[in-house]
């Protein structure tokens, strides 16, 4: 049993029961409220480490919850629930102590993955506070809290990890972080941000893929009250929401060609205009961008503006993919089968040599986030003393038959969305695992699904 208790509070009694659910099976001891009062009650007797609130509570706004239970409970880790609307409310949220924020549709490894970056990164900000208070800057300690948390000891991830802290340093260069799907960019990213002088503001994560494009400016800079039909209120967008902190423009490649001159101006001059404004309204954020395209290609191809290229990649820190570092496998293996095992309350299974022989070979799509599934898979199915080759699917062993067996058919687009239905099927229709099976970001699938039209039979919370 994980010792760390989670409290839920949400008005929907259908999404606090079914995350109950699903994070007891992950050995959380959880507890539900679906009024704030009840939620007091809960906190006061249980005293949870981790409070999971809706920032849109009728009668009650999170943010008030958020006030006052903070001011109560200082190191409570609370993580906002909110739909893509509500970004002002998150960031103001974030402002006020929330550490991390999980946006309405979400899979319940979202939630699980954002206690655990909850757990890691409030600890990597109490050391690096310590590291302040001795008066240095990046201490050794941090450096190797750091090393414990992205794993690796191949001269490639070393590199990385180098530059991550050296970007760091400096709180104003912008970095662009490039590499496969699931190799790390995020983690690297946040990194960067809570190692940097400003690690106590906001790191706002913004995927610009995921808002409808029609909103996309007004999301970005804001407007003012009657700039168009919805707009009833005023609203401050993502550059002055982040002010002072980091804006973390994930898949940066997919930013429609009109937004990003507009980008670009607002980077340039550190100012931007509300939506029907006129008034520029001074901004100092630092931009992460990252992206798993190859950028220089899209600027050939006129998808991707080059003037805004030179702007955002002052640092690139490119992650290479696994399969191009077999030193990092076994350490990763060793971290991923401790932590699961401690998640789990099960002894950690040794690691057999076969096992890390047949993963070297193997071209992993998916990266590490795939290497971590499959161990996570691997310890649900396997009792076993140790971790054997048998354990672990190795996808596109028969992808060759598979494709040729498909009646010849060679159309890219049809073998896609047969894949994309193999993956639903195979993970229970579990977006998130769906796309790592695929080696694809969950955004990429979801786009893919829209586009495509894939019936999905069986989601989880939306
Ligand atoms: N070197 C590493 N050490 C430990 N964990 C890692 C490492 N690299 C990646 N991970 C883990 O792999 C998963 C994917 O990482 P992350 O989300 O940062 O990848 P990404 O490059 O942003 O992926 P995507 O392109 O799909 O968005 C996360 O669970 C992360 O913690
Ligand atoms: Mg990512």
């Amino acid at each position: 049993m994980n010792d760390l208790k989670v409290l839920i509070l949400d008005d929907e009694s259908r999404i606090t029961e079914k995350l109950k659910y699903h994070l007891e099976k992950r050995k959380f001891k959880v507890f539900t409220a679906n009024t704030p009062n009840d939620g007091f009650t809960v906190l006061e007797k249980e005293r949870p480490g981790v409070l999971i609130l809706d920032v849109m509570l009728p009668g009650m706004n999170g943010l008030d919850i958020l006030q006052k239970v903070k001011a109560e409970y200082p190191t409570l880790e609370i993580i906002m629930i909110s739909g893509y609307g509500d970004m002002d409310m998150v960031i103001q949220a974030m402002r006020q102590g929330a550490s991390d924020f999980i946006r309405k549709p979400f899979q319940i490894m979202d939630i699980q993955l954002a206690i655990e970056r909850t757990e890691k990164f409030l600890m990597m900000q109490s050391k690096l506070e310590a590291a302040e208070n001795r008066g240095v800057l990046v201490s050794k300690e941090l450096e190797g809290m750091i090393e414990k948390d992205f794993v690796g000891e191949s001269e490639q991830i070393k590199k990385v990890l180098k530059m991550a802290l050296k970007a760091a340093e400096d709180g104003d260069v912008n970095v662009l972080v490039t590499g496969e799907n699931g190799t790390g960019k995020e983690i690297i990213s946040r990194i960067i941000h809570f190692g940097s002088p400003r690690k106590k503001q906001v790191f706002a994560p913004v995927n610009s893929s995921a808002i409808p494009e029609s909103l996309l400016e007004s999301e970005f800079f804001g407007h003012v009250k009657g700039a168009f039909t919805d707009a009833r209120d005023e609203k401050k967008g993502y550059f002055e929401l982040a002010n002072k902190g980091t804006l973390f423009l994930d898949e940066i490649a997919d930013m429609p060609y009109a937004l990003q001159a507009k980008l670009l101006r607002a980077i340039e001059e550190n100012r931007i205009k509300r939506v029907g404004s006129n008034k520029e309204i001074p901004v100092d954020v630092r931009i992460i961008s990252a992206t798993n395209k190859n950028i220089e290609e899209l600027i050939g191809e006129k998808q991707f503006r080059i003037d805004l290229f030179h702007r955002i990649n002052t640092i690139e820190i490119n992650i290479p993919p696994l399969r191009e570092r077999p030193e990092d496998l076994r350490p990763l293996l060793e971290h991923f089968v401790t932590s699961i095992a401690k998640k789990k309350g099960k002894k950690a299974p040794s690691i057999s040599t076969a096992l890390v022989n047949k993963l070297q070979k193997y071209h992993f799509p998916g990266n590490v986030r795939e290497l971590r599934n499959m161990v996570e898979r691997a310890m649900i199915l396997s009792d076993n003393d140790s971790l054997l080759p048998e354990d672990f699917p190795f996808r596109g062993e028969d992808a060759g038959s598979s494709v040729a067996s498909n009646n010849g058919n060679l159309n890219l687009d049809s073998n896609e969305v047969q894949l994309i239905e193999a993956a639903l099927k195979e993970t229970d229709f579990n977006q998130t695992r769906a796309a790592s099976l695929l080696g694809i970001s969950r955004d990429a699938l979801k786009r893919k699904i829209k586009k495509f039209g894939i019936e999905i039979t069986k989601g989880f919370v939306d």
